[in-house]
């Protein structure tokens, strides 16, 4: 049941904390990252769709950046095309673990003699089975059909085993968590006021929130119908820039790497009249300070939060959009 929230999805980005909690909790505690962690010292190949693919993101960033280790990240739905890549150690990332083309990629993967690895919420569903080995995120079920609570559960397993293997530690990702959703929804609200009659809009992020921006772009597009693109910020100056007009809307995903360069492209959009918006300490939507490999934790509930709010203002259900299941099952 909803209990006293009006939708799911509100419900379920307040759940984050313990899903978080409860997964970092079950995957410390599990026999089998023994084994995975043997397996990443080889060639790993990620594959997953969507949210998940944004958690795969996270993943390999914190990989490269740590540890120097190239992970080969593929859009499950592209994977097919570059069958022989799929070999080694293969992650398959999947919250249902029903996805097809995640599935289609794991197949052709056990065919080249891959190991795979499956991150998966649903226990018994198809990639469970069909995995060498499982890793459990332990967010609960998710019902709104906007992935919230099982990222950041993905994201949590996955920062898991980046700190194993970096012996860089994870710090109560759960209390960044709870603190962000405390901090930032009220301002995610007003925001929302102001962007839900917008056609369009841009999201740019830099290093660790990158991927963060890829996955508040696609969270604001699913259930607020508004189109929003995730970029990069230094990449827009080639090509996006020329959207920027007065009124046009630029989100910025704040990241403690290089302040400087959000802070150009900033000047880039705004001095041609575009209304920009910060998520981040001092933002315009404030979220908690947080070095850049606890982003995720911060800087993600505002987004959804700011999704959340303007679908509901426009009239939507956030829980079932138009268009979308649950379970991407088709071809
Ligand atoms: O069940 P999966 O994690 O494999 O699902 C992948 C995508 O279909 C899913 O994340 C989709 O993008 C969400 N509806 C996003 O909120």
């Amino acid at each position: 049941t909803k209990g006293n929230f009006p939708h799911f999805m509100l419900k379920e980005i307040h759940e984050q904390g313990t899903a978080v909690k409860e997964t970092l909790m079950s995957i410390s505690t599990d026999p089998r990252v023994k084994e995975v962690l043997e397996l990443l010292e080889g060639r790993v190949v990620v594959v997953a769709a969507g949210t998940s693919l944004h958690a795969g993101m996270v993943f390999s960033y914190a990989l490269g950046k740590l540890l120097g280790k190239d992970v080969i990240l593929l859009d499950s739905s592209e994977a097919y095309h570059l069958e022989k890549l799929l070999k080694d150690t293969v992650i398959a990332i999947s919250q249902s673990g029903e996805t097809y083309d995640t599935l289609k990629a794991v197949r052709i993967a056990k065919r080249n003699g891959a190991k795979v690895i499956g991150v998966v919420n649903v226990l018994g569903s198809t990639l469970d089975r069909e995995a060498d080995i499982s890793l459990y995120t332990r967010a609960g079920p998710e019902i709104g059909v906007a992935a919230t609570k099982t990222f950041l559960s993905q994201v949590t397993l996955l920062l898991y085993l980046v700190s194993r293997m970096s012996g860089v530690e994870l710090k109560d990702p759960h209390l960044l968590v709870e603190s962000s959703i405390r901090k930032s929804i009220g301002y995610a609200r007003s925001l929302a006021e102001r962007l839900k009659e917008k056609q369009s809009m841009f999201v740019l992020g830099t290093g660790a929130s990158l991927p963060i921006a890829y996955e508040g772009a696609l969270k604001i597009k699913e259930i607020s119908y508004v189109h929003a693109e995730g970029y990069p910020a230094g990449e827009a100056k080639h090509g996006p820039i020329a959207l920027a007009e007065e009124g046009f809307p630029v989100l910025i995903a704040w990241t403690p790497e290089d302040e400087e360069k959000l802070q150009v492209a900033k000047e880039e959009f705004a001095s041609r009249g575009s209304e920009v918006y910060w998520v981040g300490p001092r933002g315009d939507i404030v979220a908690p300070e947080s070095d850049w490999l606890h982003l995720p934790f911060t800087i993600t509930p505002p987004f959804q939060l700011l999704a959340y709010y303007m679908a509901v203002l426009k009239g939507y259900d956030p829980d079932k959009p138009r268009n979308l299941a649950k379970s991407v099952t088709v071809h």
